[in-house]
């Protein structure tokens, strides 16, 4: 029989990328999203191909009453977005916690094998090791920090994935993707915020452009372009341990002072770049070891430079969309 999936947060940026790949490789696919920030209208060439529940994570009878009969939750339904971490942080948590213990239960209750779930690299903050990988140490620096409320959440749902998982699944399957990055991510993260900032700047005659950063743009992060998280993330489907943990990203690691110049250098104009304030907690240097997915067949494919004007398009030819602030 065709394996079923029930992936919460489905109409999101990646939900509904992997909700994509699923249904293009033949299972058969149910969604669960409030769309609180995801949107159907990504998924909408393909409604005929999918189940779509309309639904919060928190309500623990709508979530029971999607996972019935389906023989694995994709967990993904989060608030993501760092400036929620500062700004929602009671919200972030009430998502967090209550989704994971509501999809919890409807797996016991159904008695569905197996479980996966989208942690992220803020489970371990500022590292002792970069390149990162699996066995760090989780962590939270400050927990006066709102910021640390998504970690917190990530952190208290690998604890309950595993922990119930050694006793009542078959195969739990933890990922944390490192950056992800294309086309229609969202507004609230840095890519598309340099991009429609250096639109608006174009117009003005400033040679080279004055481009303000947070930080000092010696900070790094590794983006992985989101075709090749989500080949790393059906590799784990696929091949995933029971228990397993897995960085999906990439190693290219690339400071934001030359995402800004990538930026810059898709609108055909030089810029020169003012630093400012780092967010308070905000990490340095982020850079995935994914030896171990390589391990199992993954292999990404492209180089920042190659990905960056595919998505500055996108948001170049999409600004008249973007939320007003
Ligand atoms: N994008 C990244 O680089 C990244 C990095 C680390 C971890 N993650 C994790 O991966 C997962 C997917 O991230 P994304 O980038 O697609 O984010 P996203 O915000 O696009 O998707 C999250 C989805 O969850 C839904 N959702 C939020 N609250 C809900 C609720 N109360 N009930 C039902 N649905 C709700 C949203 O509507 C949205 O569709 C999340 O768990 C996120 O924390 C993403």
């Amino acid at each position: 029989m065709t394996k079923s999936y029930l992936v919460t947060g489905g109409t999101g940026f990646i939900g509904s990328a992997l909700v994509r790949r699923l249904v293009k490789e033949g299972y058969q696919v149910r969604v669960l999203d409030n769309q609180s920030r995801g949107s159907a209208a990504r998924l909408a060439d393909i409604t005929d191909e999918l189940e779509f529940v309309s639904a919060d994570i928190r309500d623990p009878e709508a979530v029971q009453k999607a996972a019935k009969g389906v023989d694995t939750v994709c967990h993904l339904a989060f608030v993501n977005g760092t400036e929620f971490f500062y700004s929602k942080p009671e919200l972030v948590l009430d998502v967090g916690v209550k989704g994971m213990v509501n999809v919890i239960d409807a797996c016991l209750k159904h008695d569905i094998g197996e479980l996966v779930l989208a942690s992220s690299s803020e489970v371990y903050q500022t590292p002792p090791t970069v390149p990162t990988d699996e066995t760090v140490p989780l962590y939270i620096p400050d927990p006066w920090n709102p910021r640390y409320s998504y970690g917190g959440g990530k952190i208290i749902s690998e604890i309950m994935a595993l922990n119930y998982g050694r006793k009542h699944f078959e195969r739990v399957l933890i990922f944390r993707p490192h950056n992800v990055y294309g086309p229609d991510m969202g507004w609230e993260h840095v890519i598309p915020q340099f991009v429609l900032r250096m639109k608006a700047l174009c117009k003005e005659e400033t040679n080279p452009i004055q481009f303000k950063i947070q930080g000092t743009g010696e900070e790094t992060r590794s983006f992985v372009f989101i075709d090749d998280f989500i080949d790393g993330l059906m590799v784990v489907l696929e091949k995933g341990e029971h228990l397993g943990i897995y960085h999906i990203g990439t190693m290219e690691e690339i400071a934001i002072a030359q995402v800004a110049h990538l930026v810059g250098e898709y609108f055909g104009r030089q810029i020169e770049i003012v630093t400012g304030e780092l967010a308070k907690g905000g990490t340095p240097r982020r850079c995935p070891d994914i030896g171990k997915l390589q391990a199992l067949g993954y292999q990404p494919k492209y180089a920042f430079r190659d990905g960056l004007p595919i998505i500055a398009k996108w948001y170049d030819d999409n600004a008249h969309k973007a939320p007003s602030t």
